[in-house]
């Protein structure tokens, strides 16, 4: 059975042959920009892999695979300027290199490009992958908006964490992994299986996520060292933190979460320094 390397192969030269520039080119040149500043195609090679896996014919599966990564790469733009993040996949965030009303625009000109993908499959497939997608779409925004809303909460439960995650997250990667099992026809409980497992993926790939965003090698992780710590980002190291710390330790953690940091620097060492001391990271 081909692995996932052979399917993120397959996808990156369909999307080579699908996304071209047009204009006005303050438009679409950030869509090409992002769209091939590389990332892992997770999500795409996934849908195209699930779609072999249960017996269907993978190429059907390349249209809606780029909707994914489309959104999922619109969710990047639009998220990197909440976030206020000068770096993705290594190179300067859309936002930066432009300004924030470009990565508004070219962010919701992709939004509409992913769901055009969509438009190539027929009734009565063609409704529910639409189904799935809107109301995955829709639970990413509320995931967002919960991320954000935590930062200026102190009290956050480890539950709300993980629903703020499963949304933000893992229910774009469990809706990849269930667009493969719809384009296969596959009956209704292997669509529910896959989905179950994307979301368990997702999860993990979220908490993976907020451990290399204070530990991660930048080279290799492509975003700034310690982003979430001076957005005040509620992840599961600060939540786990908050319950292992010594008191002294956690009095210091909600100061240095109660406002934006005047030195940046300092404040990503010495959370990092607490996450170590407290055995919250080993
Ligand atoms: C980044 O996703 C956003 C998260 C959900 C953590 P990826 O880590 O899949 O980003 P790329 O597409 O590989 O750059
Ligand atoms: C990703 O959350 C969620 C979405 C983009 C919807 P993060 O904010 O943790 O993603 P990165 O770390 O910036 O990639
Ligand atoms: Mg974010
Ligand atoms: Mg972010
Ligand atoms: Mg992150």
């Amino acid at each position: 059975m081909p692995t996932l390397p052979f399917f993120q192969e397959k996808f990156n030269a369909f999307l080579e042959q699908n996304i071209q520039i047009g204009e006005p080119r303050n438009l679409y040149e950030p869509v090409l920009y992002i769209m091939k500043l590389g990332g892992k195609r997770l999500r795409p090679a996934l849908t195209l892999m699930v779609t072999d896996l249960l017996g269907g014919d993978y190429r059907k599966a390349l249209h809606a695979a780029l909707a994914v990564e489309v959104f999922h790469n619109f969710s990047l733009v639009h998220d990197d300027i909440m976030d206020e993040a000068p770096l993705r996949r290594g190179k300067e965030t859309v936002h930066e290199k432009w300004d924030v009303n470009t990565g508004i625009l070219s962010g919701d000109a992709m939004l509409i490009s992913a769901y055009r993908q969509m438009e190539v499959y027929n009734e009565p497939k063609f409704k529910t992958l639409i189904q799935l997608f809107n109301s995955t779409a829709l639970k990413v925004c509320e995931g967002q908006q919960y991320d954000m809303d935590f930062e200026t909460r102190e009290e956050v439960s480890v539950e709300e964490y993980m629903e703020m995650i499963s949304n933000k997250t893992a229910i774009l990667i469990a809706a990849a992994l269930k667009m493969g099992a719809i384009i296969a026809d596959a009956d209704k409980a292997s669509q529910e299986a896959v989905f179950k497992y994307g979301m368990n993926l997702g999860i993990a790939f979220q908490l993976q996520d907020d451990y290399l965003d204070a530990f991660g090698d930048t080279a290799r992780f492509g975003k700034q060292l310690g982003g979430d710590i001076i957005e005040n980002k509620k992840t599961y190291l600060y939540l786990k933190a908050r319950e292992m710390a010594s008191e002294i330790e956690q009095r210091e953690l909600s100061d240095l979460y109660s406002l934006k940091p005047a030195n940046p620097d300092q404040k990503v060492q010495i959370v990092r320094d607490i996450f170590i001391n407290s055995g919250t990271v080993e």
